[in-house]
């Protein structure tokens, strides 16, 4: 099976939590890419769904699939949110923001009853870090948190776009940092939410339910 195609069956899977008159949180990235066009299915099979989505380029394609969108202040509660991950541990401890959508996916899976993460096999790791946590950063403050992180030994690297330095959907920039020394991870991210500039991390600790992993055979549902 290619890594696609674990991607999708993950996501076919998932899509079965959903049930009618949800309001559903919807992630961002190529493994929720097949998630939200399966959510496209159950809508124009006639499911009542309420989206929230975590990201522009979510929010496009929702729409384009006919998907009924709300902002996430029209709303009390997420009854399910589905979204992809970097890497994810036995814990269920995560690295995400990959796609630079970090600070919205961390917002509506701290907004969110359930919590499903889908994924290909390659994602499920022993310890997390060999994927760079993604640190998303007020472009003032920018300069002065790259030389923070190199003083703690995190071995920043300021995400790029051709010649320009990435903006997220907010408009921030992302340094995506090696955690791989790292035992405690809340710690880390303690630290890091200290400092004035640091918006956000890619660090998602504890608010995933379920994980679904495609796999040859059929997906692997590892519940918390
Ligand atoms: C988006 O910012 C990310 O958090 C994605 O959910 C994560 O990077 C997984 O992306 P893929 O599904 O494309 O691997």
């Amino acid at each position: 099976m290619t890594a696609d195609q674990e991607k999708k069956q993950a996501a076919l899977e998932a899509v079965k939590y959903i049930k009618n008159n949800m309001v559903v949180g919807l992630g961002t990235g190529s493994t929720a890419k097949h998630m939200i066009e399966a959510v496209g299915k159950l809508v124009a099979d006639g499911m009542n769904l309420t989206c929230v989505p975590s990201s522009i380029a979510t929010e496009k394609l929702a729409k384009e699939l006919g998907i009924k969108i709300v902002a996430l202040d029209a709303i009390d509660k997420i009854d399910v949110t589905i979204d992809g991950a970097d890497e994810f541990d036995g814990k269920f401890q995560l690295i995400k923001g990959g796609g630079g959508a970090l600070l919205r996916e961390k917002i509506l899976a701290w907004n969110t009853k359930f919590n499903i993460i889908i994924a290909d096999s390659s994602k499920d790791v022993n310890k997390l870090g060999a994927f760079k946590l993604p640190v998303e950063v007020i472009p003032f403050a920018t300069k002065q948190i790259l030389t923070y992180l190199e003083a703690e030994g995190l071995q920043p690297l300021q995400r790029m776009q051709g010649d320009a330095s990435y903006r997220t959907d907010e408009n921030n920039t992302i340094l995506d940092i090696d955690i791989s020394g790292i035992d405690d991870l809340q710690g880390l991210e303690i630290q890091l939410l200290k400092v004035p500039g640091i918006v956000e991390t890619g660090l998602f600790l504890d608010t995933t339910s379920l994980i679904i992993v495609g796999k040859e055979g059929g997906p692997e549902v590892k519940e918390r």
